[in-house]
């Protein structure tokens, strides 16, 4: 059966939106309604059967509005099937696994999502150049590491499990 999902995703680089919108269009293809929005602009989560919900890391923690986010509909989203992903690991690091940040793990305490999946991340000269960091600190980290196999994945996951789960009422 067919389900309504929101894809929210914050991002300050745009490579997680980029990921939300595959995340979006593999579910789409499995016969889902997705809405993918920049997460300053989602509309109410009570129209939305399930909400997958993806945030860029920065020093260990989440996009400040994917945070307030989660704080403002956690009891909308407790009675929903949620996804979290988070993307970051880059360069050298990219396959490690990121424990959700503190305040996002306390928020997900009450939630109960699904188990939240870390995506590697992107890092282009460019954005290097716009935050102000030196290039050659940075070098060894630049590149897009996006796995697009596993988030494609991912995704079929999603779509399979939202045809077999029932709706809260
Ligand atoms: C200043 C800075 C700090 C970062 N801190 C982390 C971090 O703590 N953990 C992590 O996994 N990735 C970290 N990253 C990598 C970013 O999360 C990665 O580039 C991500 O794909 C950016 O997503 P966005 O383009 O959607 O903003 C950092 C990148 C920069 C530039």
């Amino acid at each position: 059966m067919s389900k309504k999902v929101l894809v929210a995703y914050a991002t300050k680089m745009g490579a997680t939106a980029t990921i939300a919108a595959v995340v979006g269009a593999e579910l789409r293809t499995a016969g889902h309604q997705v809405d993918v929005r920049e997460i300053g602009a989602a509309p109410a989560v009570s129209e939305y059967d399930a909400v997958v919900l993806g945030s860029a890391i920065y020093r260990g923690r989440w996009r400040p509005e994917a945070v307030r986010f989660l704080r403002d509909h956690e009891r909308q989203l407790r009675n929903r099937q949620v996804w979290l992903f988070h993307s970051g690991p880059i360069g050298p690091s990219k396959n490690q696994n990121q424990p959700l940040p503190p305040d996002v793990a306390r928020l997900a305490h009450l939630i109960h999502p699904n188990p939240p999946k870390t995506f590697a991340g992107d890092l282009q000269a460019e954005a290097v150049a716009g935050i102000g960091a030196h290039r050659e600190d940075l070098e060894h980290l630049i590149g897009d590491s996006r796995d697009w196999p596993e988030i494609h994945a991912w995704s079929d996951g999603i779509a399979t499990a939202l045809r077999t789960a029932v709706v809260q009422p």
